[in-house]
């Protein structure tokens, strides 16, 4: 596997407050990784960095063997889309916030394209509906699909299901996998339910202070974690 991004030395601050400091990290190209840790740990900052919404103060982020700047081309920033914990819809219809995120890029798909796309996410038969009628287990996976929609490389999902029943987030970590599976998506996952990560991760990392506290394949990272922060994660003993 290749690395879709190399992270060395990386820090953000804000108001001279370290909030990230990630010393060495790979994501592999085609992995599911679960990101953990404390409320305020610095997460989404790290994915607003691997989205190039923010940048980095100091150290080095490279995607796709590129290293990143502010000037990096649209077209790579458009490789890589986001999920967030409550989805942004438009007062359209259900169809209408899947082409929009397609019109945002001056691209188009047939309508039994586009149709397909929503039957993926179990939301063929709510086309029509107006988005702002859904549910909110609808309306992520209807966020999901607009993210999907344009194919990217790379998904980042900050908490993406923290607020669903368990329907749907059993429904959301499939569409993530077969996603994955089918197109080899890239995918970096926050989530505060660690049951998650152990379905659906291959790799799972901690964070404790903006600090990439341990990574490493799920089953260890839950069955035999090597630091003391991870084991008290892994315990219940770490404050959210
Ligand atoms: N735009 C910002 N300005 C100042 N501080 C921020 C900003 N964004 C985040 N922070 C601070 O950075 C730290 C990490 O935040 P965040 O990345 O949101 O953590 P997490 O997602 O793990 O809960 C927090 O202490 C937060 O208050
Ligand atoms: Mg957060």
């Amino acid at each position: 596997m290749s690395a879709q991004y190399v992270l060395s030395d990386l820090t953000k601050t804000y108001a001279e407050r370290s909030v990230l400091n990630i010393a060495d990290l790979s994501i592999q190209s085609g992995e599911i990784l679960a990101l953990v840790g404390p409320s305020g740990a610095g997460k989404s900052t790290l994915l607003r960095l691997l989205n190039f919404l923010e940048f980095a103060d100091d150290g080095q982020l490279i995607f796709d063997q590129q290293v990143v700047t502010p000037d990096l081309p649209l077209a790579q920033r458009r490789r890589v889309t986001m999920v967030f914990q409550s989805p942004a819809l438009l007062k359209r219809s259900v169809l209408g916030n899947l082409k929009y995120g397609l019109q945002l890029r001056g691209e188009t798909a047939s309508k039994a394209e586009l149709l397909a796309h929503l039957d993926q996410v179990g939301l063929a038969d709510l086309a029509q509906q107006p988005a702002t009628k859904l549910s909110a287990g609808e309306a992520q996976r209807l966020a999901l699909a607009r993210a999907l929609v344009v194919k990217p490389d790379v998904l980042l999902l900050d908490e993406p299901t923290a607020n669903l029943d368990p329907y749907n987030v059993g429904l959301i970590e499939d569409i993530l996998q077969k996603n994955n599976a089918a197109r080899g998506t890239t995918v970096v996952l926050i989530t505060h339910n660690v049951f998650q990560a152990q379905r659906i991760a291959q790799r799972t990392g901690l964070l404790v202070n903006g600090k990439l506290v341990e990574i490493a394949p799920t089953a260890l990272f839950f069955e035999a974690p090597v630091e003391q922060a991870t084991r008290d994660f892994v315990a219940g003993k770490l404050v959210y």
